[in-house]
């Protein structure tokens, strides 16, 4: 974004503006907008809470500049900020509230003398998106202004769901209130620097592109690992776990966008429609013995002892085989992983060019963010020995202009563009595929393996030998 792009002044309504993900992602990406001049005058953000909270109180507590040196914040910023800012008290079973929004929000356009785009954020646990969606709908707020002179968009997080039921319901009363169009379903992974560089990369290397099929890839490998636990989500993870809270969302997404077809155009609708043709060409594994061989799970050993109990099944490490009927990609093995509690944060994308020496193309989505290939070379000397050796590309090192994901998902969803957002399709397919494998879970915990917090993770070779062969 070097070149940044022209936004219209819009209004954006935060719903848990002093909930984690607001304090730690949401309002750090804003100042950080802010800084870079990307958000225009005139802009407009609305805190809302169910209690009393003064703005000041925001800006006070919430550590705003995390992206600074020293974490100190420029105050000037600040006071634009500020100034741009209003606390809004809403209780969100009160219709009377949201009357009051209603007109709140229409005050603000009359004295700015114009519609403006309203940008609803729930930036809140989905359990409690459909009382506040069903209420936004009932009192006019799904529309804007005037005739539709403006527009206005629902940005949602994940998790889509619990399940593919639950999926279901949570898509379907959306949509009883806002189009699909209106909707922006945030899987921040998309949004990494480097995950968005994977399709132009494909398309613009005829070294790769010329090669991006199973005749020439064995295998691509997703991998997010992460050394953090669980840290104090207790009632969020217990509940959901390793394969619905990454692998569901942010590697099946990373997985479509490195295996898709290339679209003709990469616009938002092309690009959609051929990550949904990948993830529906994927294999499900719907019975047990299918499952035990190709999906692995574990849990880190002080993870019972974290959540307080001692029966706990959920997984915090999963890693898995998967294949697809799509004729480019016949034998080629996907394999997503991805682990808490491990020794080290890295999320990349391996892809082998070739079977038994392979050339191993890697995306390093993060840290570091790069890209590097593995080449085999000779060893200078008398001895012909051949070697691996490493080219290596790396973003800090060329461009000094980065931006968080949650600015560009805060930039995207203003502007209305789609690309970076998960669709309900999409969302449904991978859970189809999953659910199964869920559902095989419940009946038996046995294969559930205990490994030690800051490791590698269990062993995955049965993964990486057998079943890659019996897969072939
Ligand atoms: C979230 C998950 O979606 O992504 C968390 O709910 C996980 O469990 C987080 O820690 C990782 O995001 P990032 O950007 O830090 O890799």
């Amino acid at each position: 974004m070097s070149q940044n792009p022209k936004l219209e002044s819009s209004i954006l309504i935060i719903f848990g503006i002093t909930g984690d993900l607001a304090k730690r992602k949401v309002l750090p990406a804003i100042y950080r907008l802010c800084k870079d001049n990307l958000l225009p005058e005139g802009t407009k953000i609305i805190g809302i809470s169910r209690r009393e909270v003064s703005k000041d109180e925001i800006l006070d507590t919430v550590n705003l500049c995390v992206s600074e040196e020293n974490n100190v914040c420029d105050p000037d910023i600040i006071h634009k900020l500020s100034s741009w800012l209003e606390m809004f008290k809403l209780d969100p079973l009160v219709d009377e509230d949201y009357i009051n929004l209603s007109h709140y929000l229409s005050s603000i356009e009359q004295a700015a003398g114009k519609c403006m785009d309203r940008l609803f954020y729930l930036s809140i646990p989905p359990q409690v998106y459909g009382p506040i969606i069903t209420s936004l709908g009932k009192h006019g707020l799904n529309s804007s202004c005037e005739h539709q002179k403006a527009v206005t968009r629902l940005l949602v997080e994940k998790p889509f769901g619990y399940d593919i039921t639950s999926a279901e319901e949570l898509i379907n009363e959306t949509e009883k209130v806002f189009s699909e169009e209106q909707i922006f379903r945030i899987d921040h992974y998309l949004a990494k620097e480097t995950a968005q560089n994977i399709l132009k990369f494909r398309r613009h290397n005829p070294v790769f592109s010329s090669q991006w099929d199973a005749k020439h890839i064995s295998r691509i490998h997703v991998i997010a690992k992460e050394k953090i636990g669980i840290e104090n989500r207790v009632n969020f993870y217990e509940n959901v776990g390793a394969m619905r809270d990454l692998i569901q969302s942010h590697l099946m997404q990373l997985l479509a966008l490195t295996a898709m077809d290339m679209p003709q155009e990469l616009t938002s609708d092309e690009v959609h429609s051929k990550k949904y043709e990948f993830l529906a060409s994927l294999i499900p594994q719907t019975v047990r013995e299918e499952v035990l061989n190709s999906v692995i799970r574990g849990q880190y050993d002080s993870y019972k002892e974290e959540v307080n109990n001692p029966h706990s099944a959920t997984e915090t490490f999963v890693s898995m085989i998967l294949k697809s009927n799509n004729p480019t990609w016949k034998n080629c093995i996907f394999q997503l992983t991805t682990g808490k509690s491990l020794d080290e944060k890295a999320t990349i994308i391996q892809v082998y060019f070739g079977d038994s020496n392979p050339n191993i193309l890697t995306f390093r989505i993060q840290p570091d963010e790069g890209i590097d290939i593995n080449l085999i070379i000779e060893q200078p000397g008398f001895i012909h020995n051949l070697r691996t050796v490493k080219m290596n590309f790396s973003y800090s090192q060329d461009f000094d202009d980065s931006h968080d994901a949650y600015e560009r998902v805060l930039v995207d969803a203003i502007r209305g563009d789609k690309l970076l957002f998960a669709t309900k399709k999409e969302i449904l397919t991978s859970w189809h595929l999953l659910q199964p494998i869920l559902n095989s879970w419940q009946t038996n915990n046995d294969d559930l393996r205990i490994y030690k917090s800051g490791s590698q993770g269990p062993a995955i070779t049965i993964l990486n030998d057998t079943v890659s062969d019996k897969l072939n």
